[in-house]
């Protein structure tokens, strides 16, 4: 589904962190709240963590913020929400992900990273449903994303800007992560472009390349929420073994419901992670 509206973002000569800057301030007008200290963003299967992570202060429509997109599928909320936690930290949720297949460019699916970061938070925490490469996997696994292997041939970063990846997913925050449950697993996360599903000859590609989770998000964000001094933490729900490593065709649907199913449990890790973040 194309968005047809004008987005300032497409404005080649507009500079990308001005916009997020802008957006910035529609949040702290829109929600009340000048500064946020972590930001996370909802792939399908963990929505329901909003809920559990605090008392939500305020929810705003995110075409209300400058720079940000239309939804572009069912099962991707558009909001924004501002979460105050028990422990007293601000949490900016996002469940508006403008996903790179969808075509407008990596400008604005790192925009809502970009706008995270411009509202003050230093924790990134980037949440995706994504197909399993691990035949021990299952789905409505959650796991944890240790690296990633960015197949789309883009980048968020525009010209000669050399950023260091090592340690993208802060092994501090995996750390605090499996302290509240040791039993989660990780992997290297592979960013396919999409919207087709992989063929079983690339997740066979990804796999020997070291991949181990394939999906269509996530990789560019971390770039971005990197370049922007933030501490990375990324979580994959298992909706799928992926293609080929399962023997029944792939669906949108199915992918869906084993997030409806995982939901109630892996949103409930979440909000534990959050609270010791
Ligand atoms: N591949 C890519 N993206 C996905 C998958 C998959 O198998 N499952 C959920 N999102």
């Amino acid at each position: 589904m194309s968005d047809t509206r004008d987005n300032p973002l497409d404005d080649p000569t507009a500079d990308p962190f001005e916009i997020a800057a802008a957006a910035a301030d529609d949040i702290a007008r829109l929600t009340g709240v000048e500064a946020h200290d972590i930001a996370l963003t909802l792939g399908s299967g963990w929505g329901k963590a909003a809920d559990l992570i605090g008392e939500t202060t305020a929810t705003i429509p995110a075409t209300e913020v400058a720079g940000f997109s239309k939804p572009a599928l069912e099962g991707h909320v558009g909001t924004l929400r501002s979460v105050l936690t028990p422990g007293g930290k601000r949490v900016l949720v996002i469940g508006a992900r403008t996903h790179f297949y969808e075509g407008h460019g990596p400008r604005r699916v790192v925009h809502s990273v970009r706008t995270a970061a411009a509202t003050g938070a230093r924790t990134m925490v980037l949440t995706n449903g994504a197909g399993g490469i691990r035949h021990t996997w299952t789905p409505g696994q959650p796991v944890l994303i240790s690296d990633h292997i960015n197949l789309t041939g883009a980048s968020p970063l525009e010209g000669a800007t050399f950023i260091d990846l090592t340690d993208l997913y802060s092994m501090r925050l995996r750390d605090a992560a499996r302290r509240i449950d040791p039993s989660l697993e990780e992997g290297v996360y592979c960013q396919f472009r999409g919207p087709q599903y992989e063929t079983p000859a690339e997740v066979q590609m990804a796999k020997a390349i070291g991949g181990h989770i394939v999906g269509m998000s996530t990789a560019l964000e971390a770039i971005a929420a990197r370049q922007a001094g933030m501490e990375v933490l990324g979580f994959s729900l298992i909706t799928n073994l992926a293609a080929g490593i399962q023997t029944t065709p792939l669906s949108h649907q199915e992918v869906l419901e084993a997030g409806r199913e995982a939901e109630p449990r892996i949103s409930a890790l979440l909000a534990q992670v959050l609270a010791v973040l």
